[in-house]
């Protein structure tokens, strides 16, 4: 048996599977995260804590976990969760879409060594100039940081006492040699940092702790191991089976995700595509990140009042777009733009708008927001022909039937069950118990597909020319 532990921006999840991987036991614990400036998004990673102990104390009581012999970890990547000498937490974590570092991020980024080690652009919600924030803003706690560490990889800390981190989460912090699979000490100097700032590095399917060094006794669990586990998006593709070249999914979580599992290390950064380590050795992935996909619908359903289900139930057979439009950036946005400043657009309203044409609007505007990652990773050269369909969002037919028509490709949602990032990091816990490679992370069991329809193709094109037309004409309004 093992247990995968998810650390979602709005939950957390832990699974405990057999070697089957049925589910045994699951829970799930709510997370909050609060914004108290505009850019601004914070978690307390004392919440994290509590919330993995009821979590795992769950599993225990919905379970025998005596034959429990691996755990895994994922979680939301890029936070910076600074920690004292004492191991106590210095400042509340700032999130992947915490944009407020844009100025730093554009300094680092002007330095060339940053994209040409890291491959990537150096974006404002990476961990690097989190910190560099912090160290002009708040300089009497830069001093104090003794260890910066990634969400999941805190929470490891405080379940086993290790500081530990691996390949997939390492290098979204924009200090990772993403190639060379290794701190850069250049990078870190650059930020005033050393390697000693930094946890030690494995990978994902690697060994990093015991549970029974902390957390397991109080909640007398059998000696097992912690693996590395990964950063949600390449743990969820561990789950879903994506590791070899041209193995694609789009996750419709808080963030949208289009991810292409790669060969080989592709970067480019000019194109806005992220080039990360994946989880298992050797082996590297791509995407294009959307920081508010099922978070737009969020959004609207907080304005309307209604379930984000509701407000979808009515949406009919797919239709052609109205003339209504909606930019999702309400925080800014990564690929292809990587804009912390812009926000979000409703364009074209009348009096015959009401609250299901907004939310027909915001799933176009994803949708269209999905069609510029395809179009960005197109321009890296790799091209999706199909992809899992992952993540809430994923729950609404009328969103896939949509998306595969403004993408072109078709969509595979899985059976009913647990294929996302829980899954891959008890995987993960798997590997490093048994030594098992990635010939475990199987595709799962397809349920339908969402085929595009050719028959709306050009109007969704036309569609998307009028989205990027009305961000252009916006984006410094
Ligand atoms: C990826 C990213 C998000 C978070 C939250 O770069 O920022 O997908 O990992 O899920």
């Amino acid at each position: 048996m093992y247990i995968g532990l998810d650390l979602g921006t709005s939950a957390l999840k832990a699974i405990l599977v057999d070697d089957d991987e049925r589910i045994l036991a699951e829970h799930s614990v709510p997370l909050e995260v609060s914004r108290p400036h505009d850019g601004w998004v914070e978690q307390d990673p004392a919440a994290w804590v509590s919330a993995a102990r009821v979590a795992l104390r769950a599993i225990r009581e919905q379970h025998d976990c005596r034959g429990l012999r691996g755990v895994g970890l994922s979680g939301h990547m890029h936070g910076a969760t600074l920690i004292d000498a004492e191991g106590d937490v210095l400042r509340p974590c700032m999130l992947w879409n915490d944009t407020r570092a844009a100025a730093e991020a554009a300094e680092m980024d002007a330095d060339p060594r940053f994209r040409k080690v890291t491959g990537n652009i150096v974006f404002p919600g990476f961990t690097a100039p989190k910190v560099e924030w912090v160290r002009r803003h708040e300089p009497e706690v830069f001093a104090r940081i003794a260890k910066v560490l990634l969400p999941k990889d805190y929470l490891r800390y405080a379940l086993t006492g290790a500081h530990v981190s691996e390949m997939s989460d390492a290098a979204g912090t924009a200090w990772l040699d993403t190639g060379a699979r290794d701190w850069s000490n250049d990078l870190l100097s650059a930020c005033g940092l050393t390697r000693d700032h930094m946890p030690a590095l494995v990978e994902g399917s690697a060994p990093s702790g015991d549970l029974r060094d902390k957390l397991g006794i109080e909640l007398d669990l059998p000696d097992l191991v912690v693996a590395g586990g990964a950063g949600d998006n390449a743990a969820a593709a561990i789950g879903a089976g994506v590791v070899r070249d041209g193995e694609a999914f789009l996750s419709l979580g808080t963030s949208g995700v289009l991810f292409a599992a790669n060969g080989g290390y592709r970067p480019d950064p000019a194109t806005a595509v992220h080039s990360f380590c994946h989880a298992v050795p050797g082996t590297w992935h791509q995407m294009g990140v959307i920081l508010a996909a099922a978070d737009a619908l969020a959004w609207l359903s907080r304005l309307t009042g209604r379930s984000s289900s509701d407000l979808t139930a009515g949406l009919g057979p797919l239709r052609a777009p109205g003339r209504t439009l909606f930019l999702p950036y309400l925080g800014g946005e990564r690929t292809p733009h990587n804009d912390a400043h812009v926000r979000g657009q409703f364009l074209h309203l009348d009096h015959a708008t009401d609250a299901t044409e907004a939310a027909r609007a915001v799933l176009e505007g994803v949708a269209y927001a999905f069609a510029d990652s395809r179009d960005a990773l197109a321009a890296t050269g790799t091209r999706i022909d199909r992809a899992l369909a992952l993540g809430g969002g994923s729950r609404s037919a009328y969103w896939l039937d949509l998306l595969a028509s403004v993408l072109g490709f078709p969509l595979d949602l899985p059976e009913a069950g647990e294929f996302g990032a829980a899954l891959g990091a008890a995987r993960l816990g798997r590997m490093a118990a048994t030594g098992d490679g990635a010939e475990i992370a199987t595709r799962p069991p397809v349920a339908r597909s969402h085929d595009p329809d050719p028959a709306l193709a050009d109007a969704f094109a036309e569609g998307l020319a009028r989205y990027r037309a009305a961000y252009a004409a916006l984006k410094d309004l």
